[in-house]
Protein backbone atom coordinates (compact mmCIF):
# COMPACT_ATOMS: atom_id res chain seq x y z
CA UNK A 1 0.00 0.00 0.00
CA UNK A 2 1.12 3.54 -0.34
CA UNK A 3 -0.06 6.87 0.21
CA UNK A 4 1.69 8.93 -1.58
CA UNK A 5 3.09 9.18 -4.61
CA UNK A 6 6.76 8.85 -5.45
CA UNK A 7 8.29 10.00 -8.31
CA UNK A 8 10.86 7.98 -9.84
CA UNK A 9 12.94 9.97 -12.10
CA UNK A 10 14.00 8.84 -15.46
CA UNK A 11 17.33 10.74 -15.15
CA UNK A 12 19.57 11.88 -11.89
CA UNK A 13 18.65 15.80 -11.57
CA UNK A 14 18.57 17.93 -14.37
CA UNK A 15 19.35 17.52 -18.05
CA UNK A 16 21.22 19.70 -20.52
CA UNK A 17 18.90 21.11 -23.46
CA UNK A 18 19.16 19.27 -26.57
CA UNK A 19 20.48 20.95 -29.54
CA UNK A 20 18.21 21.80 -31.77
CA UNK A 21 15.35 22.64 -29.28
CA UNK A 22 16.22 26.50 -28.68
CA UNK A 23 13.26 27.86 -27.51
CA UNK A 24 14.59 28.02 -23.86
CA UNK A 25 18.08 28.67 -25.02
CA UNK A 26 20.22 26.76 -22.78
CA UNK A 27 18.07 26.24 -19.67
CA UNK A 28 18.50 23.37 -17.58
CA UNK A 29 15.55 21.08 -18.46
CA UNK A 30 12.89 18.74 -15.44
CA UNK A 31 13.56 14.88 -16.13
CA UNK A 32 10.34 13.24 -17.28
CA UNK A 33 8.28 12.63 -13.98
CA UNK A 34 7.21 9.13 -14.01
CA UNK A 35 4.47 7.81 -11.64
CA UNK A 36 5.07 5.30 -9.38
CA UNK A 37 4.23 1.96 -10.82
CA UNK A 38 1.78 0.08 -8.42
CA UNK A 39 1.38 -3.91 -9.24
CA UNK A 40 -1.68 -5.36 -8.19
CA UNK A 41 0.44 -8.82 -7.85
CA UNK A 42 2.71 -7.19 -5.83
CA UNK A 43 -0.01 -5.62 -3.37
CA UNK A 44 -1.62 -8.98 -2.98
CA UNK A 45 -4.32 -7.93 -5.56
CA UNK A 46 -5.23 -4.99 -3.27
CA UNK A 47 -4.44 -1.74 -4.74
CA UNK A 48 -5.36 1.46 -2.66
CA UNK A 49 -6.20 4.72 -4.34
CA UNK A 50 -6.98 7.74 -2.43
CA UNK A 51 -8.77 10.91 -4.41
CA UNK A 52 -7.81 14.26 -2.39
CA UNK A 53 -6.36 17.63 -2.79
CA UNK A 54 -2.89 18.22 -3.49
CA UNK A 55 -0.25 20.77 -4.35
CA UNK A 56 1.55 20.57 -7.52
CA UNK A 57 4.15 23.49 -9.22
CA UNK A 58 3.42 23.59 -12.88
CA UNK A 59 5.58 26.55 -12.72
CA UNK A 60 8.83 25.91 -10.48
CA UNK A 61 8.78 27.70 -7.21
CA UNK A 62 4.71 27.87 -7.89
CA UNK A 63 2.71 25.96 -6.85
CA UNK A 64 -1.28 25.71 -7.42
CA UNK A 65 -4.15 23.24 -5.86
CA UNK A 66 -4.79 20.17 -7.90
CA UNK A 67 -6.41 16.96 -7.09
CA UNK A 68 -4.84 13.56 -7.72
CA UNK A 69 -5.15 9.96 -6.82
CA UNK A 70 -2.61 9.18 -3.95
CA UNK A 71 -0.49 11.67 -5.70
CA UNK A 72 -0.84 15.92 -5.48
CA UNK A 73 -1.70 16.01 -9.12
CA UNK A 74 -2.74 12.55 -11.03
CA UNK A 75 -1.80 9.32 -9.60
CA UNK A 76 -0.16 5.79 -10.00
CA UNK A 77 0.40 3.78 -12.96
CA UNK A 78 -1.80 0.88 -12.13
CA UNK A 79 -0.69 -2.70 -13.25
CA UNK A 80 -3.23 -5.57 -13.26
CA UNK A 81 -2.88 -8.54 -15.09
CA UNK A 82 -5.84 -10.77 -16.86
CA UNK A 83 -6.81 -13.90 -15.13
CA UNK A 84 -6.75 -11.77 -11.67
CA UNK A 85 -9.03 -10.85 -8.96
CA UNK A 86 -8.19 -7.29 -7.58
CA UNK A 87 -10.11 -5.46 -5.32
CA UNK A 88 -9.75 -1.77 -5.73
CA UNK A 89 -9.91 0.72 -1.91
CA UNK A 90 -10.78 3.92 -3.65
CA UNK A 91 -11.47 6.46 -0.81
CA UNK A 92 -12.69 10.11 -1.22
CA UNK A 93 -11.27 12.62 0.56
CA UNK A 94 -12.46 15.63 -1.17
CA UNK A 95 -15.21 17.69 -0.44
CA UNK A 96 -17.10 16.74 -3.23
CA UNK A 97 -18.56 13.44 -5.13
CA UNK A 98 -16.21 11.65 -7.38
CA UNK A 99 -15.83 8.03 -9.15
CA UNK A 100 -12.98 6.27 -10.27
CA UNK A 101 -13.92 5.23 -14.11
CA UNK A 102 -11.70 1.94 -15.44
CA UNK A 103 -11.77 3.66 -18.93
CA UNK A 104 -10.90 0.69 -20.85
CA UNK A 105 -11.34 -2.09 -18.95
CA UNK A 106 -14.54 -4.50 -19.40
CA UNK A 107 -15.85 -5.01 -16.67
CA UNK A 108 -19.51 -5.32 -15.13
CA UNK A 109 -21.25 -1.66 -15.17
CA UNK A 110 -21.79 -2.04 -11.79
CA UNK A 111 -17.83 -1.82 -11.33
CA UNK A 112 -17.13 0.54 -14.36
CA UNK A 113 -17.12 3.42 -12.02
CA UNK A 114 -19.49 5.77 -13.56
CA UNK A 115 -21.80 8.88 -12.79
CA UNK A 116 -23.79 6.77 -10.79
CA UNK A 117 -21.03 5.10 -9.17
CA UNK A 118 -20.65 8.19 -6.56
CA UNK A 119 -18.45 8.08 -3.77
CA UNK A 120 -19.34 10.46 -1.19
CA UNK A 121 -16.83 13.07 0.66
CA UNK A 122 -15.28 10.80 2.69
CA UNK A 123 -16.34 7.61 1.71
CA UNK A 124 -15.23 4.63 0.28
CA UNK A 125 -16.18 2.32 -2.82
CA UNK A 126 -14.49 -1.20 -2.99
CA UNK A 127 -15.23 -2.81 -6.32
CA UNK A 128 -13.33 -6.24 -7.22
CA UNK A 129 -12.83 -6.36 -10.43
CA UNK A 130 -12.18 -9.78 -12.36
CA UNK A 131 -9.86 -8.86 -14.99
CA UNK A 132 -10.43 -10.57 -18.28
CA UNK A 133 -8.86 -9.07 -21.42
CA UNK A 134 -5.76 -8.92 -23.69
CA UNK A 135 -2.70 -7.04 -22.76
CA UNK A 136 -3.29 -3.03 -22.87
CA UNK A 137 -3.32 0.49 -21.71
CA UNK A 138 -6.22 1.60 -20.08
CA UNK A 139 -6.74 4.63 -17.67
CA UNK A 140 -8.29 5.84 -15.09
CA UNK A 141 -10.17 9.12 -13.96
CA UNK A 142 -13.30 10.90 -11.93
CA UNK A 143 -17.07 10.53 -13.49
CA UNK A 144 -19.35 12.32 -11.86
CA UNK A 145 -21.84 13.99 -13.79
CA UNK A 146 -21.56 17.53 -14.64
CA UNK A 147 -17.94 17.67 -12.60
CA UNK A 148 -16.05 15.38 -14.63
CA UNK A 149 -14.36 18.00 -16.87
CA UNK A 150 -13.10 20.15 -14.04
CA UNK A 151 -11.84 17.08 -11.66
CA UNK A 152 -10.01 16.05 -14.44
CA UNK A 153 -8.60 18.82 -15.18
CA UNK A 154 -7.58 19.23 -11.47
CA UNK A 155 -5.91 15.81 -12.26
CA UNK A 156 -7.66 12.85 -10.94
CA UNK A 157 -6.87 10.62 -13.67
CA UNK A 158 -4.05 7.64 -14.35
CA UNK A 159 -2.82 5.05 -16.56
CA UNK A 160 -3.46 1.60 -16.18
CA UNK A 161 -1.91 -1.62 -17.86
CA UNK A 162 -3.47 -4.74 -18.33
CA UNK A 163 -0.65 -7.67 -18.92
CA UNK A 164 -1.34 -11.36 -20.12
CA UNK A 165 2.34 -12.03 -20.79
CA UNK A 166 2.18 -11.07 -25.01
CA UNK A 167 4.85 -8.51 -24.53
CA UNK A 168 6.67 -10.27 -22.71
CA UNK A 169 6.73 -12.97 -25.60
CA UNK A 170 7.15 -10.89 -27.79
CA UNK A 171 10.33 -9.22 -26.45
CA UNK A 172 8.65 -5.65 -26.90
CA UNK A 173 10.39 -3.11 -24.37
CA UNK A 174 8.88 -3.48 -20.70
CA UNK A 175 11.66 -2.05 -18.51
CA UNK A 176 9.08 0.41 -16.67
CA UNK A 177 10.16 4.19 -16.25
CA UNK A 178 13.55 3.67 -18.55
CA UNK A 179 12.77 1.89 -22.05
CA UNK A 180 8.75 1.61 -21.29
CA UNK A 181 7.23 4.81 -20.70
CA UNK A 182 3.82 6.77 -19.69
CA UNK A 183 3.09 9.54 -21.57
CA UNK A 184 0.47 11.12 -20.38
CA UNK A 185 -0.54 14.47 -22.79
CA UNK A 186 -2.31 17.41 -21.54
CA UNK A 187 -2.81 20.81 -21.67
CA UNK A 188 -3.82 23.51 -19.25
CA UNK A 189 -4.38 27.30 -18.42
CA UNK A 190 -1.82 28.52 -16.16
CA UNK A 191 -1.38 31.66 -15.02
CA UNK A 192 1.98 33.42 -14.65
CA UNK A 193 1.75 33.01 -10.92
CA UNK A 194 1.53 29.35 -11.20
CA UNK A 195 -1.95 28.60 -10.27
CA UNK A 196 -4.21 26.25 -12.40
CA UNK A 197 -7.18 27.80 -13.84
CA UNK A 198 -10.66 26.44 -14.88
CA UNK A 199 -13.20 28.68 -16.47
CA UNK A 200 -15.91 26.14 -18.22
CA UNK A 201 -18.38 28.81 -19.49
CA UNK A 202 -17.91 30.39 -22.45
CA UNK A 203 -15.87 29.28 -25.79
CA UNK A 204 -14.66 26.66 -23.10
CA UNK A 205 -18.30 25.42 -22.96
CA UNK A 206 -18.69 24.65 -26.53
CA UNK A 207 -15.05 23.96 -27.62
CA UNK A 208 -14.18 22.37 -24.31
CA UNK A 209 -11.49 23.65 -21.75
CA UNK A 210 -8.25 24.03 -23.65
CA UNK A 211 -5.03 25.85 -22.74
CA UNK A 212 -1.75 27.00 -23.83
CA UNK A 213 0.66 25.41 -21.49
CA UNK A 214 1.25 21.55 -22.43
CA UNK A 215 2.30 18.93 -20.21
CA UNK A 216 3.55 15.71 -20.05
CA UNK A 217 2.97 13.42 -16.69
CA UNK A 218 2.40 16.87 -15.22
CA UNK A 219 5.62 18.76 -16.29
CA UNK A 220 6.29 21.13 -19.13
CA UNK A 221 9.09 20.35 -21.89
CA UNK A 222 10.52 17.35 -19.84
CA UNK A 223 13.54 15.20 -20.87
CA UNK A 224 13.49 11.62 -20.78
CA UNK A 225 17.08 9.93 -20.83
CA UNK A 226 16.61 6.77 -22.89
CA UNK A 227 18.47 4.00 -23.55
CA UNK A 228 19.52 3.35 -27.37
CA UNK A 229 17.09 0.90 -28.77
CA UNK A 230 13.64 0.75 -29.16
CA UNK A 231 11.76 3.04 -26.64
CA UNK A 232 8.03 2.26 -25.78
CA UNK A 233 5.66 4.92 -25.00
CA UNK A 234 2.11 4.16 -24.14
CA UNK A 235 0.43 7.35 -25.04
CA UNK A 236 -2.73 8.72 -23.18
CA UNK A 237 -4.38 12.03 -24.35
CA UNK A 238 -5.84 12.86 -20.99
CA UNK A 239 -6.68 16.36 -22.31
CA UNK A 240 -10.16 17.59 -22.00
CA UNK A 241 -10.91 18.59 -25.15
CA UNK A 242 -7.54 18.92 -27.64
CA UNK A 243 -6.66 16.41 -29.82
CA UNK A 244 -2.10 15.87 -30.36
CA UNK A 245 -0.84 15.81 -33.46
CA UNK A 246 2.02 14.18 -33.11
CA UNK A 247 5.61 13.84 -35.04
CA UNK A 248 9.17 14.25 -33.88
CA UNK A 249 10.69 17.12 -35.47
CA UNK A 250 13.24 15.21 -37.16
CA UNK A 251 10.50 13.10 -39.04
CA UNK A 252 11.39 10.22 -37.93
CA UNK A 253 9.36 7.41 -38.31
CA UNK A 254 7.45 5.72 -34.94
CA UNK A 255 5.54 2.08 -35.16
CA UNK A 256 2.26 2.27 -33.59
CA UNK A 257 1.80 -1.27 -32.24
CA UNK A 258 -1.47 -0.67 -30.07
CA UNK A 259 -4.52 1.29 -30.10
CA UNK A 260 -7.44 1.36 -27.30
CA UNK A 261 -8.08 -2.33 -27.17
CA UNK A 262 -4.51 -3.81 -27.23
CA UNK A 263 -1.94 -4.63 -30.09
CA UNK A 264 -2.65 -4.07 -33.56
CA UNK A 265 -1.75 -7.00 -35.87
CA UNK A 266 1.79 -6.02 -37.16
CA UNK A 267 3.29 -2.54 -36.51
CA UNK A 268 1.96 0.49 -38.22
CA UNK A 269 5.18 2.90 -39.13
CA UNK A 270 4.17 6.35 -39.37
CA UNK A 271 5.41 10.08 -39.32
CA UNK A 272 2.81 11.74 -37.77
CA UNK A 273 0.14 10.49 -35.02
CA UNK A 274 -3.72 12.15 -34.09
CA UNK A 275 -4.41 11.66 -30.78
CA UNK A 276 -7.50 12.41 -29.37
CA UNK A 277 -9.25 12.82 -25.62
CA UNK A 278 -8.79 9.48 -23.82
CA UNK A 279 -7.43 7.34 -26.72
CA UNK A 280 -4.29 5.53 -26.18
CA UNK A 281 -1.98 4.64 -28.67
CA UNK A 282 1.24 2.49 -28.16
CA UNK A 283 4.42 3.00 -30.30
CA UNK A 284 7.93 2.09 -30.52
CA UNK A 285 10.92 4.47 -31.25
CA UNK A 286 14.22 3.50 -32.16
CA UNK A 287 16.78 5.37 -30.77
CA UNK A 288 19.64 3.03 -31.58
CA UNK A 289 21.54 5.57 -33.94
CA UNK A 290 21.92 7.64 -30.48
CA UNK A 291 20.51 10.53 -31.99
CA UNK A 292 17.82 12.56 -29.51
CA UNK A 293 14.46 13.11 -30.50
CA UNK A 294 11.94 16.26 -29.55
CA UNK A 295 8.25 14.95 -29.37
CA UNK A 296 5.93 18.22 -30.57
CA UNK A 297 2.47 18.46 -31.77
CA UNK A 298 0.50 20.60 -34.50
CA UNK A 299 -1.91 23.07 -33.36
CA UNK A 300 -5.23 21.69 -32.56
CA UNK A 301 -7.94 22.91 -35.09
CA UNK A 302 -10.85 21.42 -34.04
CA UNK A 303 -13.08 24.06 -33.52
CA UNK A 304 -16.90 24.40 -33.89
CA UNK A 305 -17.50 24.81 -37.92
CA UNK A 306 -18.47 28.59 -38.48
CA UNK A 307 -16.05 30.03 -35.43
CA UNK A 308 -13.48 32.59 -36.77
CA UNK A 309 -10.33 32.45 -35.02
CA UNK A 310 -11.07 35.85 -33.77
CA UNK A 311 -13.73 34.35 -31.60
CA UNK A 312 -11.47 32.14 -30.08
CA UNK A 313 -8.61 34.63 -29.32
CA UNK A 314 -6.83 35.13 -25.61
CA UNK A 315 -8.35 31.38 -25.08
CA UNK A 316 -4.94 29.81 -26.13
CA UNK A 317 -6.48 27.06 -26.50
CA UNK A 318 -4.56 25.45 -29.80
CA UNK A 319 -1.07 26.10 -29.94
CA UNK A 320 1.46 23.58 -31.18
CA UNK A 321 5.49 23.32 -29.60
CA UNK A 322 7.39 20.97 -28.69
CA UNK A 323 6.19 18.51 -25.91
CA UNK A 324 9.17 16.56 -24.48
CA UNK A 325 12.47 15.80 -25.42
CA UNK A 326 14.40 11.83 -25.45
CA UNK A 327 18.16 11.82 -24.76
CA UNK A 328 19.48 8.71 -25.59
CA UNK A 329 22.31 7.24 -23.02
CA UNK A 330 25.01 6.80 -24.81
CA UNK A 331 26.26 3.41 -23.35
CA UNK A 332 23.09 1.96 -21.95
CA UNK A 333 21.91 -0.84 -24.40
CA UNK A 334 18.24 -1.48 -24.46
CA UNK A 335 16.31 -4.70 -23.80
CA UNK A 336 14.98 -4.94 -27.26
CA UNK A 337 16.57 -3.64 -30.75
CA UNK A 338 14.56 -5.22 -32.90
CA UNK A 339 11.03 -4.69 -34.18
CA UNK A 340 8.51 -7.53 -34.21
CA UNK A 341 7.12 -7.95 -37.58
CA UNK A 342 4.02 -9.29 -36.69
CA UNK A 343 2.36 -8.85 -32.81
CA UNK A 344 -0.69 -10.58 -32.48
CA UNK A 345 -3.58 -12.39 -34.32
CA UNK A 346 -6.61 -10.69 -34.57
CA UNK A 347 -9.96 -12.56 -35.04
CA UNK A 348 -11.44 -10.87 -38.39
CA UNK A 349 -14.02 -8.21 -37.92
CA UNK A 350 -17.43 -9.47 -39.65
CA UNK A 351 -20.16 -7.44 -39.86
CA UNK A 352 -22.36 -9.75 -40.78
CA UNK A 353 -22.71 -10.79 -37.18
CA UNK A 354 -24.46 -7.68 -36.29
CA UNK A 355 -27.99 -8.45 -35.24
CA UNK A 356 -29.28 -4.44 -35.37
CA UNK A 357 -27.97 -1.47 -36.30
CA UNK A 358 -28.78 1.95 -34.45
CA UNK A 359 -28.29 5.88 -34.92
CA UNK A 360 -25.83 8.09 -32.62
CA UNK A 361 -26.19 11.96 -33.27
CA UNK A 362 -23.77 14.13 -31.63
CA UNK A 363 -25.46 16.97 -31.37
CA UNK A 364 -24.73 20.94 -29.76
CA UNK A 365 -27.74 21.86 -30.31
CA UNK A 366 -29.90 22.93 -33.11
CA UNK A 367 -30.32 26.10 -32.25
CA UNK A 368 -27.56 27.23 -30.71
CA UNK A 369 -25.84 28.81 -33.98
CA UNK A 370 -28.79 31.17 -34.14
CA UNK A 371 -27.81 33.77 -31.56
CA UNK A 372 -25.65 36.48 -32.57
CA UNK A 373 -23.55 38.84 -30.73
CA UNK A 374 -22.62 42.27 -31.36
CA UNK A 375 -20.74 42.51 -34.91
CA UNK A 376 -22.60 39.20 -36.18
CA UNK A 377 -20.17 37.30 -34.00
CA UNK A 378 -21.74 33.99 -32.03
CA UNK A 379 -22.98 35.09 -28.76
CA UNK A 380 -21.24 33.04 -25.97
CA UNK A 381 -23.46 33.24 -22.92
CA UNK A 382 -26.44 32.12 -21.53
CA UNK A 383 -29.84 31.73 -23.84
CA UNK A 384 -28.41 29.50 -26.29
CA UNK A 385 -31.33 27.25 -27.00
CA UNK A 386 -31.42 23.37 -26.14
CA UNK A 387 -28.51 22.09 -24.30
CA UNK A 388 -26.14 19.56 -26.31
CA UNK A 389 -26.90 16.18 -26.19
CA UNK A 390 -27.09 12.84 -28.30
CA UNK A 391 -30.36 12.22 -30.70
CA UNK A 392 -31.32 15.49 -29.86
CA UNK A 393 -31.91 14.43 -25.72
CA UNK A 394 -29.80 16.00 -23.44
CA UNK A 395 -28.02 13.10 -21.09
CA UNK A 396 -30.52 11.74 -18.32
CA UNK A 397 -29.45 9.58 -15.46
CA UNK A 398 -32.73 8.15 -14.82
CA UNK A 399 -33.08 7.59 -19.35
CA UNK A 400 -31.99 4.23 -20.78
CA UNK A 401 -31.23 5.18 -24.01
CA UNK A 402 -30.19 1.88 -25.69
CA UNK A 403 -31.51 -1.76 -24.16
CA UNK A 404 -29.08 -4.78 -26.38
CA UNK A 405 -28.83 -7.65 -24.33
CA UNK A 406 -25.25 -9.54 -23.39
CA UNK A 407 -23.80 -11.70 -26.21
CA UNK A 408 -25.61 -9.09 -29.47
CA UNK A 409 -23.63 -7.86 -31.72
CA UNK A 410 -24.50 -4.18 -33.03
CA UNK A 411 -23.17 -1.67 -36.03
CA UNK A 412 -23.91 2.28 -34.22
CA UNK A 413 -23.76 4.17 -37.21
CA UNK A 414 -22.42 7.85 -35.22
CA UNK A 415 -22.70 11.28 -36.79
CA UNK A 416 -20.49 14.34 -35.57
CA UNK A 417 -22.34 17.39 -35.84
CA UNK A 418 -20.28 21.21 -35.63
CA UNK A 419 -17.22 19.73 -35.44
CA UNK A 420 -15.11 16.74 -34.86
CA UNK A 421 -16.04 14.96 -31.39
CA UNK A 422 -14.11 11.98 -29.94
CA UNK A 423 -16.66 9.26 -28.88
CA UNK A 424 -16.47 6.66 -26.46
CA UNK A 425 -18.68 3.85 -24.95
CA UNK A 426 -17.91 2.29 -21.95
CA UNK A 427 -18.37 -1.62 -21.75
CA UNK A 428 -17.17 -2.69 -25.21
CA UNK A 429 -14.04 -2.39 -27.44
CA UNK A 430 -15.44 -1.78 -30.98
CA UNK A 431 -14.08 -2.21 -34.45
CA UNK A 432 -14.24 0.79 -36.51
CA UNK A 433 -15.74 -0.59 -39.92
CA UNK A 434 -16.09 2.70 -41.87
CA UNK A 435 -15.14 6.46 -41.06
CA UNK A 436 -16.89 8.41 -43.99
CA UNK A 437 -17.79 5.63 -46.15
CA UNK A 438 -14.32 4.37 -45.68
CA UNK A 439 -11.98 1.53 -44.25
CA UNK A 440 -9.99 2.90 -41.22
CA UNK A 441 -6.92 3.75 -41.34
CA UNK A 442 -4.53 0.25 -40.47
CA UNK A 443 -3.77 2.18 -36.94
CA UNK A 444 -7.58 2.59 -36.49
CA UNK A 445 -8.27 -0.58 -37.70
CA UNK A 446 -7.50 -2.40 -33.77
CA UNK A 447 -9.79 -2.69 -31.43
CA UNK A 448 -10.98 0.94 -30.01
CA UNK A 449 -12.98 2.45 -26.92
CA UNK A 450 -13.11 6.12 -28.38
CA UNK A 451 -12.80 6.76 -31.93
CA UNK A 452 -12.37 10.63 -33.37
CA UNK A 453 -15.23 11.56 -35.66
CA UNK A 454 -15.12 14.63 -38.25
CA UNK A 455 -17.57 12.32 -40.45
CA UNK A 456 -20.14 9.68 -39.67
CA UNK A 457 -18.52 6.08 -38.75
CA UNK A 458 -19.98 2.66 -38.72
CA UNK A 459 -18.69 1.60 -35.62
CA UNK A 460 -18.91 -2.56 -35.09
CA UNK A 461 -19.56 -3.84 -31.24
CA UNK A 462 -20.54 -6.70 -29.32
CA UNK A 463 -21.44 -6.46 -25.24
CA UNK A 464 -20.01 -8.88 -23.15
CA UNK A 465 -20.88 -7.25 -19.77
CA UNK A 466 -23.68 -7.44 -17.49
CA UNK A 467 -25.42 -3.65 -17.24
CA UNK A 468 -28.31 -3.30 -15.24
CA UNK A 469 -30.84 0.01 -14.84
CA UNK A 470 -29.39 1.10 -11.65
CA UNK A 471 -25.60 0.92 -13.29
CA UNK A 472 -26.32 1.48 -17.11
CA UNK A 473 -22.67 1.69 -19.31
CA UNK A 474 -22.11 5.36 -20.79
CA UNK A 475 -21.53 6.06 -24.03
CA UNK A 476 -20.28 9.99 -24.90
CA UNK A 477 -18.11 12.54 -26.42
CA UNK A 478 -14.98 12.83 -24.49
CA UNK A 479 -14.71 16.29 -24.81
CA UNK A 480 -15.17 16.75 -21.30
CA UNK A 481 -16.87 19.99 -20.92
CA UNK A 482 -19.07 18.02 -23.70
CA UNK A 483 -20.20 15.19 -21.95
CA UNK A 484 -20.63 17.56 -18.75
CA UNK A 485 -23.40 19.56 -20.69
CA UNK A 486 -25.36 16.51 -21.56
CA UNK A 487 -23.63 14.72 -25.02
CA UNK A 488 -23.79 11.83 -23.32
CA UNK A 489 -26.03 8.30 -23.51
CA UNK A 490 -26.58 5.03 -21.05
CA UNK A 491 -27.38 1.55 -22.14
CA UNK A 492 -28.09 -1.31 -20.63
CA UNK A 493 -27.79 -5.54 -21.39
CA UNK A 494 -30.16 -7.05 -19.39
CU1 LIG B 1 -13.05 8.10 -20.00
CU2 LIG B 1 -17.03 7.80 -19.75
O1 LIG B 1 -15.04 7.89 -19.83
CU1 LIG C 1 -14.91 5.09 -20.24
CU1 LIG D 1 -17.94 16.59 -28.42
Amino acid sequence: MFTRRRFLEASVGTVALLGGCTAEGQNARTALPIPELVDARNQNGAIKLIAAEGQHAFLPGRPTKTYGFSAPYLGPVVRIHKGDEVEFTVENRLDRAATAHWHGVLVPAALDGGPHALIRPGGIWRPVLKIDQPETTAWYHSHPHGDTGRQVYMGLAGLMIVEDGTGERLGLPRSYGIDDLPIILQDRQIDPDGSLVYSAGGPARMMGMRGDTLLVNGAISPVAKVPRGLVRLRLLNAANARTFDLKFTDGRTFHVIASDGGYLHTPVGMTSLIIAPSERFEVLVDFSNGKAGILETAPDDNMMRGMSGGMMAGLGESVGGPLMSFEPHPTSAATASVLPQTLVPLAAVDPSRAIRRRRVSLDMGPSMMRGQGPGGGMRMGGGMGPPMGINGQTYDMSRIDFAPKVGDTEVWEVTPNMMAHPFHVHGVIFHVLSIGGKAPAPYLAGGKDTILLNEPAELLMTFTQPAARDFPFMFHCHILEHEDGGMMGQYTTE
